[in-house]
């Protein structure tokens, strides 16, 4: 089974510096390896703080890391930018967050059809795949 991530010595600070103290480094992930192979089902765990979702928005290309690499699909992130990174998050990666980030001004099936219309398919596509997804869920 091939690797789809594969993670060495992952490091991310958040840089919390103000005014009056301006070296207030918070290290969260201090330097984490792992691999994810294709058809893992991998689940992350631990109190509240300990970097959960530092994890996940690294992972998932929402942020950098502040060092170390992460390879997915066999691409190092570090060296993708702009609109190849919008590319890979929009039709590679899917997020569930804990808060849905539905659109208030769109309906469920243009919620639904939202990646697919940023990626320009076809309209009758969308609205197949949009029906068969909300079939899904009743
Ligand atoms: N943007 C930020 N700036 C500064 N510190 C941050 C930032 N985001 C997170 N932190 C800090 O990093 C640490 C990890 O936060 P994170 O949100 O990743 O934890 P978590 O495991 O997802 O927690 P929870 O279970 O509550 O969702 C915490 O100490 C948090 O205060
Ligand atoms: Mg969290």
């Amino acid at each position: 089974m091939r690797n789809i991530l594969e993670v060495k010595n992952l490091v991310r600070s958040y840089n919390t510096a103000t005014f009056r103290d301006s070296k207030n480094n918070v290290n969260v992930l201090k330097g984490i390896s792992f691999q994810v192979a294709e058809g893992e089902f991998v689940g992350i765990m631990g109190k509240s703080g300990c970097g959960k979702t530092t994890l996940l928005k690294t992972l998932g290309m929402i942020d950098k890391p502040t060092d170390g690499t992460i390879k997915f699909m066999g691409e190092n992130t570090s060296e993708l930018y702009g609109d190849k990174l919008a590319d890979i998050r929009n039709s590679k990666i899917g997020f569930i967050f804990q808060d849905f980030y539905l659109m208030d001004s769109l309906s469920v099936e243009e919620n639904i059809m939202l990646p697919m219309i940023i990626s320009k398919q076809n309209i009758n596509k969308m609205i197949a795949e949009a029906k068969k997804y909300a079939e899904q869920f009743q």
